[in-house]
């Protein structure tokens, strides 16, 4: 009887423990009703809402506030398409997510951030976090209010510590990753003036690149975002006030014009980048692009060749965009999108380096001022120490 019991939870405890190793810490959604009197709300009018795991010890006043990231909706037909998905509306998201790499809440695999506020705001609106159109058209119900959702969570936060904050982080991947360039002066402005406040850009500099046609998809598509969420007005003034608007959608324009510390994280070969900015499909219409984009081991030689320029453009924007000295950068040569969410890309015995330098020791080094960090990899193949991983867009 006691064996079987003792057994029983033995059982269980090893579940439990399999459960943390493979899966991490998850942690319980909190939905911001207060916001829907604001007109803060996802795609389809529900609550937007975060995920928000306490700071303890000495990170009780440090706070970590991510981006969830998720790609964009340009026009109404794929808005209205995202208004039935976990990316529109706060009804159909996850209750628990997995908090792990820059979120992971264990010493050894996040030493500087671990024991911070990490907070994730959960992304329902699709762009960016930039959206703010008054009008709702009963027809299709879509709401365009992706700024009044940042805005209004970090309304909820403040008065729950934030307000306290000493050392704070706007970050994201992706999308989420573009939202921490595009708010991160305005989130300085909204903490203590002497707390010290950088942001963390993961897989968002998506650069105003030319495509295998010599056009650029990418500045039609993004001014189709800022028009269809009316996203202009809530781009850095820095910016806006100096060049057509909805080219402020691009990093490379505004992070000219921040005040406040930026780190890049970013592969040169950047996957969405290559399948989105360089070949997206609409101008390879013989698929003569589907493998090399797979796997890049699969290029020409031709193709290899601008896939390489394509770095050199890249390069270039992180160069052009970023001139100040406050700026950290952690540029590798992984075909990857997001790497900073995951243990085994943020900081494991397995995870990517840089010029000997991990991820997730790059940030906290320069967050912490213990040295300048500009880490740019050598060109592909060259780096050994990529992995392959599976990550959010
Ligand atoms: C909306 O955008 C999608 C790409 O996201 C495109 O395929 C579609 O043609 C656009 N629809 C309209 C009506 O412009």
């Amino acid at each position: 009887m006691v064996d079987s019991r003792l057994g029983h939870w033995f059982k269980l405890l090893v579940s439990l423990m399999l459960l943390m190793k493979t899966q991490g810490l998850y942690v319980g959604i909190t939905y911001v009703k207060s916001a829907v009197a604001k007109g803060a709300v996802c795609l389809d009018g529900s609550p937007p809402a975060y995920h928000w795991d306490k700071g303890f010890g000495t990170g009780i006043n440090s706070w970590l506030i991510h981006f969830e990231g998720g790609g964009w909706c340009n026009n109404v037909t794929s808005c209205l398409s995202r208004k039935k998905t976990h990316l529109g509306s706060s009804k159909l998201m996850g209750q628990q997510i997995a908090f792990s790499g820059i979120m992971n809440n264990k010493r050894p695999f996040n030493p500087d951030f671990y024991n911070w506020n990490r907070v994730k705001i959960r992304y329902c609106d699709g762009s960016s976090f930039t959206g703010d159109v008054q009008a709702v058209n009963p027809a299709t119900n879509l709401h365009f209010r992706g700024a009044r959702i940042w805005l209004a969570v970090i309304e909820d936060l403040l008065p729950k510590g934030l307000k306290n904050a000493e050392n704070a982080i706007l970050s994201g991947c992706s999308a989420g990753g573009l939202a921490a360039i595009l708010h991160c002066d305005r989130f300085q402005s909204l903490l203590p003036a002497t707390a010290r406040v950088k942001c963390v850009s993961d897989a968002g500099y998506f650069i105003h690149g030319t495509d295998i046609s010599g056009g650029s998809r990418i500045e039609s598509f993004f001014g189709q975002v800022v028009k269809t969420h009316g996203s202009a007005k809530n781009l850095p003034a820095s910016c806006t006030s100096k060049m057509n608007p909805e080219l402020c959608f691009f990093p490379q324009y505004v992070a000219q014009t921040m005040r406040t510390p930026l780190f890049i994280i970013n592969s040169a070969y950047d996957s969405w980048q290559i399948k989105n900015i360089l070949a997206p499909t609409a101008v390879d219409s013989k698929k003569e692009w589907k493998d090399c984009k797979l796997d890049l081991k699969k290029c020409s030689a031709s193709q290899l060749q601008t896939v390489q320029d394509y770095r050199t453009q890249f390069l270039k924007a992180v160069n052009t965009g970023l001139s100040s000295s406050t700026r950290g950068l952690w540029i590798d040569s992984c075909y990857a999108h997001c790497q900073s969410g995951s243990v085994s890309t943020w900081l494991n015995d397995k995870s990517p380096e840089v010029g000997d330098t991990k991820m997730g020791k790059a940030v906290g080094d320069w967050f912490y001022d213990r040295s300048a960090v500009e880490k740019i990899d050598c060109p592909y193949p060259c780096n050994p120490t990529c992995v392959s991983v599976d990550s959010e867009s």
